[in-house]
């Protein structure tokens, strides 16, 4: 999982690689290098660490006239300087970058042993240059294409690369189950893992399939499939989806924190005009048909999806949801008209790419709901729908739950035909500003647990969906190990680890647990427990921690979860971690 960009023609090719891996830098940070050509000499420079730290050790050099970059989350190898990409095969007439994983690469290594090669890393890419090489080698250096394509036939898994072959004037590419686009302009060809490094150059662009490959000159794009040339299809993306911009914010998290308010409101307005929803009728007619909803995801996408399945409980549908990775393993069916609802901030998780590819084999409709237009998701589902929550740049997800959630919310209030669920997002719009004006007090809370090794979430009902979410939060920004649990389940054998001081944070939303859940809470406080409440305003007994404004129960929730983003990024702050990059994680995770 990782990210890969490149270009041929003549652009600033430094500020181009290195700012568009930055930007991709959300698919892996773990190391990073770069490959140009400059006067008929190839240079590689390759780091341990992020990209800054590339930055600092490319020189300047200006008319380049091809050059690649990658990012990595390791898959195969540590990170280190000698696994990091561009990988070179062992003649070294290839260069290439690579996102995806070689699943048969072990296979692949014994073959290329027995022709003579011999490895100078762990990575699964070195076998692909090898491959490359030994082909194109094998057919007398004449056809780079045939090379690839017998390259192709064997490898097993995923692959999204960009290739330098010795001295050509070309680059090459070939791609299957990892995305990979293309950017066409005057200045050149150019490729990334998503356009937003390409945006400032073009905003037409090749969206390539499965098994496409070719080759791109400064002018000229050449796309085959299957042994035959196929023309490019081209489409355009929207400069404006794609703001890359801190804003005066210390950190993009909590940046995209404070961008749920306008989040909700534009989701609000693209999907409900002048008092009507604007979902698509076929969509909602399929979701009406269906015996079941299964809902299809991962991470805060899947914790989300947990309301999908509330809501659509409420208005007696029977629902599910499954984790993504567990699904495509043990795909299960239980009813005879199921539809499925893939949810992903990125649209390219392949967990659940995987379990698409199962739906639609099976020729089952599915709605895949992301933040991503013309991701792989939104591309092979049914119906595609946007979140439009744009950019989500920090590795917590944060805006882009609160607007999974609200686009959820926005699609029962469409199939109950209910008008409110406009005026309840507005509440809810409401509730959030006044945590942000109030975040401070967060900041202090934040305070008291820096030095837990542990911390438990617990709520009832939909609280638990919210104590979830602000577990994961913790654990991923913090590094504070935390858990939730339904309120009423840890005297069946958690609070065994209650001990003086562990803290507890109590989620409150809704008048008809609120008795349960203190109980819960003074049980954990004659253990020792250092308690907090977060609780409803108006369900307050006066001696609770934060309060959050009154709103409709079915969304309540989502102001606790508002608080643990907070918590969260307060804790990490106080103990000056990463807070955009934590450790080992990557922002879209394309390897399964
Ligand atoms: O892009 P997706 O929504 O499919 O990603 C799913 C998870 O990887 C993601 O939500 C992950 O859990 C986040 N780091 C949570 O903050």
């Amino acid at each position: 999982m990782c990210g890969i960009v490149g270009g041929i023609g003549n652009a600033d090719f430094r500020s181009y690689i290195l700012g568009g891996l930055k930007k991709l830098d959300y698919r892996g940070y773990d190391s990073a290098g770069i490959a140009y050509r400059l006067n008929g000499k190839i240079n590689l420079i390759k780091t341990q660490g992020t990209v800054e730290k590339l930055d600092a050790l490319v020189p300047d050099f200006q008319g380049a006239d091809i050059a690649i970059g990658h990012t990595r989350w390791a898959t195969h190898g540590v990170p280190n300087e000698i696994n990091a990409h561009p990988q070179v095969s062992m003649n070294a007439l290839i260069h290439i970058v690579h996102n995806g994983v070689i699943e048969n690469f072990r296979a692949l290594k014994t073959k290329l042993r027995s022709r003579g090669y011999t490895f100078r890393t762990q990575t699964d890419t070195e076998v692909i240059a090898d491959l490359l090489e030994y082909h194109y080698i094998q057919n007398g250096k004449k056809d780079f294409i045939k090379a690839i394509e017998n390259t192709m036939d064997e490898l097993e898994g995923s692959y999204a690369t960009a290739i330098i072959l010795d001295k050509e004037e070309r680059l090459y590419f070939m791609k299957k189950a990892s995305p990979l686009l293309i950017g066409v302009s005057e200045q050149g060809h150019f490729l990334a893992s998503d356009c937003v490094p390409m945006m400032h150059l073009t905003d037409k662009f090749v969206d390539l399939d499965d098994m496409e490959y070719g080759y791109m000159t400064k002018s000229e794009l050449h796309l085959f499939k299957n042994h035959r040339q196929i023309p490019p299809k081209f489409v355009k993306r929207d400069v404006d989806d794609f703001r890359y911009d801190i804003s005066g914010y210390e950190h993009f998290m909590l940046k995209e924190i404070e961008e749920a308010p306008y989040v909700l409101r534009r989701l609000a307005d693209n999907y409900c005009v002048d008092g009507e929803y604007t979902f698509n009728p076929d969509m909602l007619e399929s979701i009406r048909k269906a015996d079941e909803v299964v809902f299809i995801a991962c991470g805060t996408s899947y914790y989300a999806s947990l309301f999908g399945v509330e809501f659509l409980n409420y208005m007696g549908k029977r629902a599910t949801a499954y984790i993504a990775s567990e699904w495509a393993y043990r795909p299960q069916r239980f009813s005879k008209k199921p539809l499925y609802i893939f949810l992903s901030q990125s649209g390219e998780t392949a967990d659940i790419v995987a379990c698409q590819k199962i739906v639609n084999a099976e020729g089952l409709k599915n709605i895949a709901i992301t933040n991503s237009k013309g991701s792989t998701l939104d591309r092979k589902a049914t119906y595609g729908c946007l979140i439009y929550a744009g950019l989500e740049v920090g590795v917590a997800a944060t805006k882009t739950y609160m607007a999974q959630v609200g686009f959820l919310s926005l699609l029962l209030g469409a199939l109950t035909g209910s008008h409110s669920a406009v005026t309840h997002l507005d509440a809810l719009i409401d509730a959030v500003r006044d945590i942000i004006e109030r975040k401070e007090a967060i900041h202090e809370l934040a305070k008291e647990v820096i030095k837990a090794p542990s911390l438990f979430y617990i709520g009832r009902g939909s609280d638990y969906n919210a104590a979830l979410e602000c577990a994961l939060k913790l654990k991923e920004i913090s590094y504070i190990h935390a858990e939730a649990y339904p309120g009423g389940e840890l005297k069946h054998g958690p609070i065994a680890l209650i001990e003086k001081d562990t803290p507890v944070i109590g989620l409150i939303s809704s008048p008809a647990i609120a008795l349960q859940l203190r109980n819960n809470i003074e049980e954990l406080k004659a253990r020792g427990a250092k308690t907090f409440i977060v609780c409803n305003a108006s369900l307050s007994n006066g001696t609770d921690a934060f309060l959050t404004k009154e709103i409709k129960p079915y969304l309540a929730p989502l102001t606790k979860v508002v608080f643990g983003q907070y918590f969260s990024y307060y804790v990490a702050y106080e103990k000056g971690l990463p807070i955009d990059k934590p450790r080992n994680l990557a922002k879209a995770v394309t390897v399964e």
